[in-house]
Order: structure tokens, then sequence, then C-alpha cells
């Protein structure tokens, strides 16, 4: 990324080498560990170079104020942590791209005459402690403070502990009503993580929808053993079970037009080369366009599980973990700002991705743009951007920002 050293996403250059991952390639990122405390202090040390005052709130959700805090502030930023081995992109464009475009309105002179912030959201992939958008939701109470700061990590640190090392004060975890209505409006400029941009052959779109989605955990389980000594018939091995449920999860969501569910992750107990398991936790994600069809589907999963893992002489457990339904952006607001940007030449696009502006919508008005990805694929180091279609969505959010402050 050093052709953009010296350009308008010379945030992205800044942060090019923080969090690289060697083992799966791409950026490990997670709340709160060496990566994430880089990029926290350099977002306050890019915007403290613009004269905004940064602020970490009793989320670790971090605020730079242009000029006073809210009331009715147009607030706009994504995330910089990341999936593990993710792209470049997904988070730290819309990042940077807030700060370019707050940095452009004040070059020309621009004075704002309502509040404005940039806004970085944390844990929303939910790499370390599970639950995405654990930043968004905490803000708004979308999940229970208590159940948060239980959540552990991979090497069993609580999310209490994790804040409480982090300099946050686990108590204060949780719902923050005077500082989620100081949001009059937020927008959050984001890669795009699919193909209608290159479809259309548009370089930026305005978010119209976010599919419902959840994870649940599968718990599979059988007997350990040996694994010389146990002869193959009559073995109840949980990670050839899962195996199996992880076929029928695949054929669920084959059966289910538009719907989609991935198992992306195992954790095989105790996970020797020569131990039959004694259980496999598999993580499901899944997504349909409503509430109901992806509730149809999880069920559906479930039911297949059982009867897949009973073949193995096994059982299996499932367990909801997170749950977002359906966001349909308000399409006044996605109406209005098509207009302003160009009307039919910037098209509305659903997205299968969860957002922290899907979260926030139910709280207060909240709009994405997106900006063409020409690979398509996100949540992996191709993951891609052009320069010129990142200038395009920074014109397009400077627009935005000067029509609404
Ligand atoms: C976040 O990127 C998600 O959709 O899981
Ligand atoms: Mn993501
Ligand atoms: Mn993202």
């Amino acid at each position: 990324m050093s052709e953009l050293a010296h350009g308008t996403l010379a945030g992205l250059a800044e942060i090019d080498d923080t969090g690289r991952d060697a083992r799966r390639g791409g950026y490990s990122r997670h709340l709160w560990q060496n990566a994430d405390l880089e990029l926290r202090a350099w977002f306050a040390e890019r915007a403290g170079r613009l004269g905004l005052g940064v602020e970490t709130d009793r989320n670790g959700n971090l605020w730079a104020w242009w000029g006073e805090p809210g009331p009715d502030a147009v607030v706009t930023g994504s995330h910089l942590d990341s999936v593990p081995g993710g792209g470049a992109y997904d988070g730290p464009l819309g990042v940077v791209s807030a700060l370019e475009a707050v940095a452009r309105l004040q070059a020309s002179g621009f004075t704002p005459s309502r509040p404005c912030a940039v806004l970085v959201f944390a844990e929303e992939e939910g790499s370390r402690f599970g639950i995405a958008c654990l930043g968004s939701r905490l803000l708004t109470g979308g999940i229970d403070a208590d159940r948060a700061r239980a959540l552990v990590d991979a090497d069993g640190i609580t999310l209490a502990d994790s804040a409480r090392r982090a300099g946050l004060e686990p108590a204060h975890l949780g719902a923050d009503p005077n500082a989620l209505a100081r949001i009059g409006l937020f927008i959050e400029l984001h890669v795009e993580q699919g193909r209608g941009l290159v479809d259309l052959g548009r370089p930026v779109a305005v978010a119209s929808s976010i599919l419902a989605h959840g994870r649940w955990r599968l718990t599979v389980t059988g007997q350990g053993n040996h694994a010389g000594a146990t002869p193959m018939p009559g073995r109840r091995d949980p990670l050839v079970a899962a195996a199996r449920a992880i076929v029928a999860v695949q054929d669920a969501a084959l059966n289910h037009p538009g719907s989609r569910a991935t198992v992306g992750r195992l954790e095989v107990v105790p996970g020797g080369t020569n131990v039959i398991a004694s259980s496999v936790h598999a993580w499901l994600d899944a997504r349909a366009p409503s509430d109901s069809e992806t509730r149809a589907l999880v069920a559906g999963i479930e039911e297949a599980a059982i009867a897949a893992v009973a073949v193995n002489g096994c059982s299996v457990a499932v367990t909801e973990e997170s749950w977002t339904g359906t966001v349909t952006f308000d399409p006044d607001l996605v109406g209005r700002f098509r207009a302003v940007l160009g009307g039919s030449r910037v098209p509305a696009l659903p997205t299968g991705a969860g957002h922290d502006a899907g979260v926030l919508a139910a709280s207060v008005p909240s709009a994405m743009l997106f900006v063409r990805n020409p690979t398509g694929v996100s949540h992996s180091p191709e993951e891609f951007a052009e320069v010129a279609d990142c200038v395009a969505g920074i014109d397009a959010l400077e627009t935005l920002l000067r029509s609404l402050l």
C-alpha cells in the first residue's frame, strides 16, 4: 500500500503493518490486544492532528469530536478490529475515510452548524469475545452487561478483566444512554463485501438492508478414547459426527434460497493427534432475508445435525450466542442520500454482512455507504478496493457531511 503513503488514503498506509498475521495471512487485530491498542493510539494521534478531541466511552468505543460533543451530532466511522486473517479495508476504510472527509471540510474552511464526531466501534467482528458488534450492542443496551462482562476469550480471560487491563471500569460496561443520545445521525462507510457494485459498474452505493443473522454453538459430544487401541466399529467420534453435521449445515442452507450458513470455527476437545476427541464445538453463522426464515433455517439445521451426529453415536446441543434481526435502513434517508449523491448513479444495495450501523439503526437514524470491491471477496486478504473508488467514497461522505452539517 506504499503508493498510498502520500495520498488521500495515507491513513491506510500508516497502519499497513499493524497486526499483520504471518501465519494466517492478512491481519489479525483483536480487541485490546497489541495490534488493536496500536490502532487505537494511531487513531488518537491522527484525530489529534485534526484538532479533534478524543475520548473513550464506557464500552471502549473511541469518539473524536470536531468541536463540542453532541447533542444531535452527525457521527461517522466504523471499526479497526478484524476477523482472524482479515483484509485491510473492512472497518479501517470507514475510519480513514471519516477522518479524511473531516480533514477536507476543515481545509475548505467549512464551519459545521451541528456537532460532528468520528466514531470507532470496539470488537465489531466479535473475533475475541464471540459477539459481533459488541461495542455498539453495549452502547445501545443490545446485550446485557452482566452477560457481556462474563464473556471469555480463547485464553479464558473475561471481557471484564480485559476491559480493566485496558483502563476501563468493568462495572460501567453496558447501555450508555447519554453517549447514545448525542448521535443525531450515524453514517458508516464500508468496503462492499460482495459484487453488487462490480456488477452495476458503479463505485459507490447506499445500503438498503442487512440480512437477519446470528451465531450458534453446536457442541457435539462423543466418547474420548485411544486412537490406537480403539477398534473402528463402535467408536463414538464427535469429530466425525461434527463433519456430518457441517455437511448438513451446508445442505440446509442450499435448500433455503437466499440464506447462508457457515461453520468457520471448530474447537476439538482435547485435540490430540492420537486421541479420539471427547467433544467438538462448532460455531454456526446463519443468515437469511427475514427473521422467520433465519429461525426456520436454524431449526432445520438443529434437526438435521441431531440426525447426522446420531450416525456416530453422538449427541449435539445447540446454544444461541447472538442474534440480529433484519435491518431495513430508513427508506427516506436512503432516498435523500441517493438524491444528494446523484440519484440513480448511486444504487441502493442490500448486504449479507453485519455492521455497527445496523445495530445503531434500531436506536438512531443510520445509513451506510459501500465502496466497490473488485474481488467481491471479504474477511480474507483478497479483500480490495481501488484508490479511485476509495476516493469516490470519501467524496460521497464529504458531500453528505457538508449537506448535514
Ligand atoms: C461482520 O463482518 C459480519 O457480518 O459477521
Ligand atoms: Mn467484517
Ligand atoms: Mn466491517
